[in-house]
């Protein structure tokens, strides 16, 4: 998983526009970066380490790249460790050809046996650089750029979004498998890139490249062609996403702005699609969604976690609902009665988990939704009906607002799916008109900060919560381990006294979410007096209504609302422990150590 990025076009800074696109692509990967230009000459220079790191030493140089075509790459490495020589792009013998790669070529070694075999020398230890040597060679046989491309493209099995540039030519040739690409028209340029973002402050008209086809971008102008090279009517459309978004705001991290959009994304969740006079749910995306007798629902890490919470709600409407982790489901899928929906839930859309477990659905004839916040994202066009979260662009690596808007966007479908005796509770309209204003009052009010410095370099940290409070149990754990880099887990209340007590000391801290005064509050409450009887401090993330801060040595304070909103709110203080506790720690906020946005390998 790494992220590409390229433009063409004398109306702009070709150096620049590439640094500006990796800076805005780093989440996808940053163990190293370079960027190639070409025109009459080919110049590439790459180097391990961050992208401040390829800023230097381009900085270092007496002039910028020249040419008016440019191709950059930022790495998250999958087939050798970070270094200069393995960082992207990868050029061929000749230095005559630079390529970007985004994915797996899973037949690279024996494409780079055969190239040995013939005499050529490898200078990395990457999957990629066969790409540039049989490229070099097709090149030789004297064809164009855009056929060398063709023919070596057609020896490849894997997934990749794939772009390279020549020495002699003003063209950047682009493909993509199972990878994302989007190109992006600007006026006196075009550009490609993994995520829009990248090309977001020069043009917000793009074209999402389908598998199997190729881009060539010129000065003049820019084609799209199938795989048989026949010319494709490719649609352009208008992104809504506004520059600004993109930008951090004037705040530190934008981890931390993307926990203060969590009103407006909510707001842009529920916009048009819940009518307070009617009392009335209204998705049109699921208008076309036929009635099903069961749900399975697949993801990964945050996702699974808003997958857990979709499946209680979905069995509390009285329908048989499961989660299951993407990825041991794409191995072993869960058994399925013929009327399933399988729902993928991805932020990104492009996980490749994910990807794999609803083809794997798919392929076995169950129809398929995708719960999703990037528009026309593999998972979005591959699905047979798509749902959007509409949170916004999410660039920290650990996502947040993403996670409020996918367990909101679940709460339209389980609504949806419920039996037709079924009626919207008026209570859950209100609750829902109210959620965005109430996570404002916790973002404005929550004393989180203050708390956790009681609480640094501690020995681990628990989280607990019951029923819709077990899947943010779980995500509060996996933020603060994400970012501490501290031992962290999330139990389901009543499974502490199962063996996980046995942790559960005067220096692990446990976050108890507790709101109502159900019987799951009851017994969570239970729960608590079991850590506090081992001396353990409790963290009480509650709405007051019941008497649990009587057993905590602090109370992190949520407004009193729904069983099925309380789980966002709760896990808005939990975001904010994590980001507090990482931010006194000095971590790297927004891109953890190993860990990258989009996972696009399995
Ligand atoms: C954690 C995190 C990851 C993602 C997971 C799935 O903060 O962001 O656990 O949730 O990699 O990603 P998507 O939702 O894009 O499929």
């Amino acid at each position: 998983m790494c992220g590409i990025v390229g433009c063409v076009g004398h109306g702009v800074d070709v150096q620049e526009t590439l640094l500006d696109g990796l800076a805005s692509l780093e989440y996808r990967g940053y163990d190293s970066a370079g960027i190639a230009t070409a025109g009459e000459t080919l110049s590439v220079v790459k180097r391990a380490g961050e992208l401040d790191a390829l800023v230097a030493a381009l900085e270092d140089r007496d002039a910028p790249l020249d040419g008016p075509a440019g191709v950059g790459h930022t790495r998250w490495s999958t087939h050798g460790p970070p270094s200069d020589a393995n960082a992207h792009p990868h050029t061929d013998e000749a230095g005559r050809v630079a390529v970007v790669h985004n994915g797996i070529i899973e037949n690279y070694q024996s494409l780079r046996d055969e190239l040995e075999a013939a005499g050529v020398t490898f200078a990395s230890d990457t999957d990629t650089e066969v790409v540039s040597h049989l490229l070099g060679r097709h090149l030789d046989e004297g064809t164009t750029l855009e056929a060398a491309f063709r023919e070596t493209v057609a020896r490849l099995e894997g997934s990749y979004a794939l772009a390279a540039v020549a020495r002699g030519a003003d063209t950047v040739v682009a493909t993509r498998s199972d990878s994302p690409l989007v190109l992006g028209v600007g006026e006196d340029a075009t550009f490609f890139a993994s995520d829009v973002p990248a090309f977001l402050e020069h043009t917000r008209e793009v074209v999402y490249l389908e598998d199997g086809q190729f881009a060539t971008l010129q000065p003049a102008g820019w084609t799209v062609t199938d795989a048989d090279g026949s010319p494709v009517d490719a649609e352009v459309t208008t992104v809504a996403w506004d520059p600004e978004q993109t930008g951090k705001s004037g705040y530190d991290h934008f981890m931390l702005k993307e926990i203060h959009e969590q009103p407006t994304a909510l707001r842009q969740c529920l916009s048009g699609r819940v009518d307070e006079l009617a009392g009335e749910i209204t998705v049109a995306e699921l208008d076309a969604l036929d009635s099903f007798g069961s749900v399975q629902l697949v993801a990964c890490g945050t996702s699974y976690h808003a997958a857990l919470y979709g499946a209680t709600l979905l069995q509390q409407q009285g329908i048989p609902a499961q989660a299951a982790l993407a990825n041991e489901y794409a191995t072993a899928p869960a058994p399925r009665r013929a009327d399933t929906l399988v729902v993928g839930v991805t932020q990104s859309g492009e996980t490749a988990d994910t990807l794999r477990a609803l083809r794997e659905a798919r392929g076995r004839g169950a129809t398929t939704l995708a719960v999703t916040n990037v528009v026309d994202s593999t998972a979005a066009r591959e699905c047979d009906h798509a749902l959007y979260i509409r949170a916004g662009p999410e660039i920290g690596v650990a996502a947040t607002k993403t996670f409020s808007s996918q367990l909101i966007a679940l709460n339209l479908l389980a609504d949806r799916m419920a039996t037709s005796a079924y009626r919207t509770p008026r209570d859950l309209v209100a609750a829902l008109r109210d959620l965005p204003g109430q996570v404002q009052t916790v973002l404005d009010d929550s004393r989180a900060a203050s708390v956790v410095d009681e609480y640094l370099d501690r020995t681990a940290y628990f989280f607990v919560g019951r029923t819709y409070h077990h899947p943010v149990a779980l995500e509060g754990a996996l933020k603060f381990k994400e970012i501490t880099y501290e031992h962290a887990e999330g139990f389901a209340a009543g499974e502490l006294k199962h063996g996980p007590l046995a942790l559960v000391t005067a220096d692990t801290p446990v976050f108890a979410v507790v709101t109502g005064t159900d019987e799951a509050a009851q017994k969570t409450i239970g729960n608590v007096k079991e850590v506090e009887a081992r001396d353990a401090p409790v963290v009480a993330v509650t709405d007051g209504q019941s008497d649990v801060a009587r057993y905590a040595d602090h109370v992190l304070t949520i407004p009193e609302s729904h069983p099925r909103t309380a789980p966002v709110l709760a896990n808005v203080q939990l975001q904010l422990v994590a980001y507090h506790v990482a931010d006194r720690m000095g971590r790297s906020i927004d891109k953890p150590r190993n860990l990258a946005k989009s996972v696009t390998v399995e």
